[in-house]
């Protein structure tokens, strides 16, 4: 049943992005555009939406402006962090960059920016100030995030809360304001707009533990991208400070000669990694955190003010996500 209402909510979306209004010339502005929003995605932060509008009013068709605008700027975020992070495949797709060229990812990628705001400006006018001005903290917090996220790659001095405070920014904030915006379109009052921000916000870190978790251990088939990227390009990811905190001298000493080596192909270095990481159980580990994360997560949707059986579908998408069954 649950799961049902996800579904079509998630087509809704499928529906609206393919008869998204884009001129048909340059065609190569537009084209990596229609290749983009054809190439499939969980959609996971406008079903969030939906889901928190949901728990307060019945008239989906209001929320759908605000939850397209927010699939349409993930997507763009998604297009310039693939030129920043060197990624050859998403949805297992070659990226944008690789296959139209660096320029055309970066302009199309702004038009899809502009793009979300047109979408977001079709939002119910008693809200949209609202709205407009959670939506643009929170664009703003992803640059900083991405920002960060850089940056680490070149310091040795990252801590596990400067890890925490970036993956915040970088993916967190836009979970926490897709279910706050479905909540404030929806009527709901301060204190339940502020627990489904605070509820998205704690998803949003368990969501992205999970990702690095599977950068390393997933199936690349069922994960879309290439997997071991965050070893190549040096993130310091949960796993990688985890291991830092908890090695001797001569384990540390390792990995920081296999990731900085020049005489093994990729491949091996992400094999080399991951087997120090298993030493150290590094695995089962990061599965707590993403647990305290969610359970976190559990306890905001609970003390929000409506009957327990209206949030059984946002539960339902909460769990989905950190399985990707989706
Ligand atoms: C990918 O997000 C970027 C992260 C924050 C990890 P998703 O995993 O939601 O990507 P799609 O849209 O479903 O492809
Ligand atoms: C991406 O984090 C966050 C944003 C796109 C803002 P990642 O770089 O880990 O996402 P993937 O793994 O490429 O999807
Ligand atoms: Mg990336
Ligand atoms: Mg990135
Ligand atoms: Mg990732």
């Amino acid at each position: 049943m649950d799961s049902i209402e996800i579904n079509e909510f998630r087509k809704k979306i499928e529906q609206e992005l393919a008869i998204l209004e884009l001129n048909s010339s340059p065609e190569k502005l537009y084209d990596p555009i229609r290749y983009v929003f054809s190439n499939g995605g969980k959609r996971i932060r406008a079903v969030l939406l939906m889901l928190s509008y949901k728990l307060f009013s019945e008239e989906i068709e209001k929320a759908l402006p605000a939850a397209l605008a927010i699939e349409i700027f993930h997507n763009f975020t998604l297009v310039h962090d693939d030129i920043m992070d060197s990624a050859p495949l998403r949805r297992n797709k070659e990226t944008i960059h690789k296959k139209f060229g660096q320029n055309t990812a970066i302009l199309s990628g702004d038009v899809m920016m502009v793009k979300a705001y047109q979408k977001l400006g079709e939002c119910d006018k008693e809200v949209l100030g609202k709205v407009l001005k959670d939506f643009n903290d929170a664009a703003i917090k992803v640059c900083e995030g991405q920002q960060f996220d850089m940056d680490f790659e070149n310091n040795d001095h990252i801590t596990i809360d400067d890890y925490l405070k970036m993956i915040e920014l970088k993916t967190a904030i836009l979970l926490a304001v897709s279910a706050k915006i479905g909540g404030l379109l929806g009527g709901a009052n301060t204190g339940d707009t502020v627990l489904l921000y605070e509820f998205g916000r704690n998803i949003g870190i368990a969501f992205q533990l999970q990702d690095d978790l599977l950068d390393l251990y997933g199936d690349q088939g069922k994960f879309g991208k290439k997997t071991g990227g965050d070893v190549t390009s040096k993130k310091k990811t949960y796993l990688y400070l985890s291991f830092m905190e908890d090695a001797g001298p001569e384990m540390t000493r390792q990995l920081k000669s296999v990731i900085s080596s020049d005489n093994i192909t990729n491949e091996e270095k992400v094999l080399q990694v991951r087997d120090l990481y298993s030493a150290l159980n590094l695995k089962s580990k990061t599965m707590d955190k993403i647990r305290f994360y969610h359970n976190a997560a559990m306890k905001n949707l609970e003390r929000i003010g409506v009957a327990k059986d209206r949030k059984t579908a946002i539960m339902h998408l909460a769990n989905a996500l950190l399985v990707r069954e989706l």
